[in-house]
This record gives structure tokens, sequence and C-alpha cells, in this order.
């Protein structure tokens, strides 16, 4: 465990953990400010971490902005940086690896192998570096809080997971580190995403039950945005990330970069 957190608990301080690949942005940020409104202590880790991307994947050209995100964790009075290099959190005689069964394996698990393995790794390994109270992880990564949550229960880490709403663009694009790959007309296209989603929230409000049917109308959306190639595209249970369910998913490429969003169908869309 790290020190600052030792001393921290020690004091009787409740402490708060967003971790974070940093590139911060105000997705990031709106977990930050929750954890400091929740918590007398917060440590923010800023890992990029090497397991959780794929061979082929953007870990070599990942953003990073160390100084303006030191700059605005001071500003959202943030106690603790940790932000460790690669050799520390996986020292070249390490080789253990956390998998989550099931819920870890569908979807964006089947389209990234190896993926949740890696996220699960280092979340536990972040766990217990800091010994939070309660962590904190946004909706957007839908699956990601659902992997997190099982492994959080599973391995009786006694931290409480916190889930933030998804932070948009004012026309509906999640906030995201990859976003800063898109072109000025790719970015245009990419609110195709977002768009589906709300339009079928929509007919979900008005009544449209089919599953089917809900899918068919958000691949009419992306079908219709020339630059946009989809992945997968499905209607999941929030819980176990297996069909039929109300929870919208889907990965998109729009050009070169991957982009992921989810909305729960049953809940209002707030773009
Ligand atoms: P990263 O992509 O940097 O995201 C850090 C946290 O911010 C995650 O919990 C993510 O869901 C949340 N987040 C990202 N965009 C958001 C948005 N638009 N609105 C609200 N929250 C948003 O997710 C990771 O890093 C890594 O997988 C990590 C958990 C740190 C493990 O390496």
């Amino acid at each position: 465990m790290l020190t600052t957190s030792r001393g921290w608990r020690r004091e009787g301080h409740t402490i708060g953990l967003v971790p974070t690949m940093g590139a911060l942005h105000a997705g990031h940020m709106s977990l930050v400010e929750r954890a400091c409104r929740e918590n007398s202590r917060v440590v923010v880790s800023i890992f990029v971490n090497p397991i959780q991307f794929g061979p082929k994947e953007d870990l070599d050209r990942y953003p990073t902005s160390p100084e303006r995100d030191l700059g605005l964790l001071q500003q959202a009075g943030v106690g603790a940086l940790y932000m460790p290099t690669a050799k520390v959190m996986y020292p070249p005689q390490a080789t253990t690896r956390i998998k989550v069964f099931g819920v870890g394996e569908t979807i964006e698990g089947a389209a990234r192998p190896g993926h949740f393995e890696g996220v699960a790794t280092v979340v536990a390994k972040l766990f217990n570096a800091t010994e939070p109270d309660r962590a904190y992880f946004g909706q957007k990564d839908a699956q990601q809080v659902a992997v997190v949550k099982r492994l959080a229960l599973d391995l009786d880490t006694g931290v409480q997971i916190c889930v933030g709403r998804t932070v948009r663009e004012p026309d509906g694009l999640a906030l995201s580190s990859r976003n800063a790959y898109l072109t000025p007309q790719e970015r245009q296209s990419a609110s195709c995403l977002s768009f589906a989603l709300e339009r079928a929230a929509r007919a979900y409000k008005a009544g449209e039950r089919d599953f089917k049917e809900l899918k068919r109308g958000i691949q009419e959306v992306l079908q219709a945005e020339p630059l946009a190639k989809v992945d997968y595209l499905d209607l999941v249970d929030p819980d176990t990330f297996t069909p039929p369910g109300s929870l919208a998913v889907m990965a998109v490429w729009i050009g070169k970069t991957r982009l992921i969003d989810n909305h729960d169908l049953a809940t209002p869309f707030s773009g």
C-alpha cells in the first residue's frame, strides 16, 4: 500500500480512487469532482496500462498531457496523484493476471481479447496500492463497470464501486481521449453514435419493446453515415452483457478510430 494512503487511513480519512489513463477531459473530471465531494481524501491514478491494449491497438499513440492533467487535478483539490511507470507496475518477473469470466468475455471482451484481463489486473493492483473506500468509474465504459463490480465482490476488496454518468459534447458525442484522433470531418460523423442511441431511446419511450426492431433502427442511423463502420451493435442485459436487454452497446470505427458508446434505453437520453 502507498505510504500516503496508509497515513490518511491512520488519520481516519475516507479515500476515493479515480483510475485513469490520463489525457484528462471533463468526463474524467466529473468523476474526480464527485470523489472529492464524497471522500475526505482523493487519489487519482494516471497509468496507460500496456496489458489492456491488443498488439494492433493504439498504445503507442495514446494521447498524454501530464502537465495539463496535474494542473486540473491540483485545481480540483486532489490529494495525491499515483503515476507509476510500467516497470513498477509490471516488473519482468510478474506473471499474474486476473480474468473475470462471463461478463468479461462477451461483446467488448470478445472484440478485444485480453482487454478486460488487463483492466481487471490493473484495477486490482490499484486497489491494493491505494486501499480506497470508494472507486469511481464512468458509465461510458459500461462493460468495464460490470467487470470491475464483479471483481470487487469476487476478490472481497470491500471497495464500493461508484458509477458516473457519461459526459457528452453538445452534439451528443461521448467525451473520450480517443476523440483527439478524429479529423474535423470524422468528428462531425462521430455524432452518429449518440444520435442513434437517442433515437432508440425515443422509440423505447414511445412504447417500442421489440429489441430486433430497436436494433434495426440504430443500425439504420449508423449505416447512413458513410465514414462509420460498425464493429458490434447489440442490446444486452446491463449486468451480464448477454442479449437481449435494454442496454444498447456499440463499437464503431470512424476512419481509423474506434469509438464505443452505450445507453440504457429504459432511461431518458441526456445529451
Ligand atoms: P480512461 O479511458 O482514462 O477512463 C478513466 C475513467 O473515466 C473510466 O472510468 C471511464 O469510464 C471514465 N470516462 C471516460 N470518458 C468518460 C465520459 N465521457 N463520461 C464519464 N466518464 C468517462 O477506463 C480507463 O481509463 C482504464 O480502462 C482504467 C479503468 C484506468 C484501467 O486502466
